[in-house]
């Protein structure tokens, strides 16, 4: 069936209003568009968890810092609607910034990430957070779902929007989803649009980085980083931003156990991140 198209608050209410009548779970995917199959993957989650399925396409301008790529992020609204039929989703709720931000972008309270929000991404992308615990705090208030989906391909985002349901008692399940990637290893990103088929192949350097990282996992911590740095060297062309080896809560440097493995980078115009999940050894033990 055709979702339905809701482009205000109020028209999502109405859309809602049989659903939460019945007290049905909702389950909601917040996306700023540009769908490919990492959203897909989401869409089918929320699809076998939930009752109702609610997507959201809004590319929220306050998580852009000044010189990004906001005006030029790929917009492309049929070919998601398109995507949202075929994935069996209820409710497309489309809002514009001014039904999103009533005291203008500039305006109004906002949500502060806390400590966790300034390393990593944080670190060179120091308003990026700000924005999108604000928007998702929004949209949780608005669409009110019982489970809310998000993808580890933004590692950094799940943890602190675990924080802030934990902070703000939102009462929502936050269900992750592993990221999906291409055949030859890179993760899918909206932003992969904007790479020439020659970054293209250098972005491959990321995603090997961390592989190499993994493999070297049962000798510890050092020889970790060693792997996946000694992959990023080989590729001049991609400039990297950080190379991080944390326990999964983003805290402290692992010696063993469960760990993340972050890299971001620019190739070209374009800033891309990566993560891979494992468990370390304690020195090759
Ligand atoms: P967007 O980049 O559109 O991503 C929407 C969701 O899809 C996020 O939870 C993201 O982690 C997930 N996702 C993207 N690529 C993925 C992949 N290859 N595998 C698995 N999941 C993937 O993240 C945002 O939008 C925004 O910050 C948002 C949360 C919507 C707030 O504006």
């Amino acid at each position: 069936m055709t979702p339905s198209i809701a482009d205000t608050v109020n028209e999502l209410n109405e859309a809602l209003t049989p659903s939460r009548l019945a007290m049905s779970p909702v389950a909601y995917v917040p996306t700023m568009g540009a769908l490919h199959e990492g959203h897909v993957e989401l869409m089918r989650t929320a699809r076998a968890i939930g009752d109702v399925v609610v997507v959201s396409v809004f590319v929220n301008p306050t998580q852009f810092g000044p010189d990004e790529d906001f005006s030029r992020y790929p917009r492309t609204l049929d070919a998601d609607l398109a995507m949202c039929e075929k994935e069996g989703v209820d409710i497309v709720f489309v809002p514009s910034a001014d039904e999103m931000y009533p005291f203008g972008i500039d305006g109004g309270p906002r949500v502060d990430p806390g400590p966790r929000g300034t390393v990593l991404e944080g670190a060179s992308r120091p308003t990026h957070f700000h924005g999108v615990l604000t928007v998702v705090t929004k949209l949780l208030s608005i669409v009110r779902p019982s489970q809310a989906v998000f993808g580890e391909k933004d590692y950094q985002q799940l943890v602190l929007i675990r924080d802030l349901v934990r902070t703000l008692f939102l009462g929502v399940d936050i269900v992750p989803v592993p990221i999906v990637r291409e055949s030859d290893g890179l993760a899918l990103s909206s932003r992969n649009a904007y790479l020439t088929e020659a970054e293209r192949r250098q972005a491959l350097a990321l995603s090997r980085a961390l592989f190499a990282g993994r493999d070297a996992a049962g000798d510890g911590a050092a020889a970790v980083l060693a792997a996946a740095q000694e992959v990023l060297d080989a590729e001049p062309q991609v400039e990297v931003d950080y190379l991080a080896l944390t326990d999964p809560e983003l805290e402290a440097p692992p010696q063993r156990g469960e760990a993340r493995l972050l890299v971001a980078g620019r190739v070209g115009a374009t800033r891309l991140i990566d993560n891979v999940g494992f468990t370390l050894d304690a020195d090759g033990e």
